[in-house]
């Protein structure tokens, strides 16, 4: 069995065909599957899927995209469905993405801190989002190190990885592990211990091999992302899905069983 630990059901491109993705998913061993929402109104779409399918569980937070659009008492709203929702496993994504013009990171960096604020009190994990912004990252964590995490869609260098390990990081790979130019995925995917890796798919978004460009991605094609990633370090399939599974379950918790 595999675990997806970081998808996006409640995303437009996936949510008219959910139900039948979610099936597809279970049909080739992928049993248990974490939605992320990334603002409030999908964190309530998140809400409605984890009622429906015993298999989806979810974590729920603002994205750093969204840092700009939110009302100021979303930690409230937050903490409330948290209250109610014993299968929110974690809050993120939330963290720090520096790419691209229309990136402020004084916006980010306290809508970040108050997610890991939350995280804390509710002691939960959180799932972290860092993109081009490592450093800032590693520093607002120090703050946090009793907080569990995982840095998702690792973009990093392998030094970058390393630093986060020795916090005590686990590391997400997605399907860029299968892309021809991501040399630098494919050495953290070999770098990271035994019991800190998870795979990922972030489906709709990054679509591994063989079905990149021809398929839009969902849950079931965690299955490519773990098979390159146990043939980049040489061990067989289903010693990497035992040992990133049960890395998933110490990281979300026993709810995730
Ligand atoms: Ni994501």
């Amino acid at each position: 069995m595999l675990i997806d630990t970081h998808c996006h059901l409640t995303d437009q491109a996936i949510l008219p065909d959910q139900a039948a993705v979610v099936q597809r998913a279970i049909a080739v061993g992928v049993q248990r599957m974490i939605t992320i929402g990334t603002g409030p109104e999908d964190h309530l779409r998140v809400v409605d899927a984890i009622g429906l399918y015993p298999q989806v569980f979810g974590a729920i937070a603002v994205h750093p995209h969204l840092a700009g659009e939110i009302p100021s008492d979303f930690i409230a709203a937050m903490r409330a469905l948290f209250a109610g929702q014993p299968r929110l496993l974690a809050v993120g994504e939330c963290g720090l993405d520096y790419h691209g013009p229309s990136a402020n990171a004084a916006l980010q960096r306290p809508v970040f801190i108050q997610q890991l604020e939350l995280a804390r009190q509710l002691k939960l994990p959180a799932i972290l989002h860092v993109r081009d912004a490592h450093a800032d990252a590693l520093s607002i964590m120090a703050d946090y190190a009793d907080v569990p995490h995982v840095v998702h869609c690792f973009t990093g260098t392998a030094e970058e990885a390393d630093r986060w390990l020795k916090r005590g990081a686990y590391v997400g790979i997605t399907g860029i592990v299968t892309y021809k130019n991501a040399p630098d995925v494919r050495a953290v995917a070999m770098l990271v211990p035994e019991n800190r890796l998870l795979v990922e798919t972030d489906s709709p978004y990054l679509s591994p091999e063989p079905v990149r460009k021809i398929k839009i991605n969902e849950p079931a094609f965690v299955v490519h992302v773990a098979a390159r990633v146990a043939a980049q370090r040489g061990v067989c399939a289903e010693a990497l899905a035992q040992s990133t599974t049960a890395n998933a379950r110490r990281l979300f918790g026993p709810r995730l069983e």
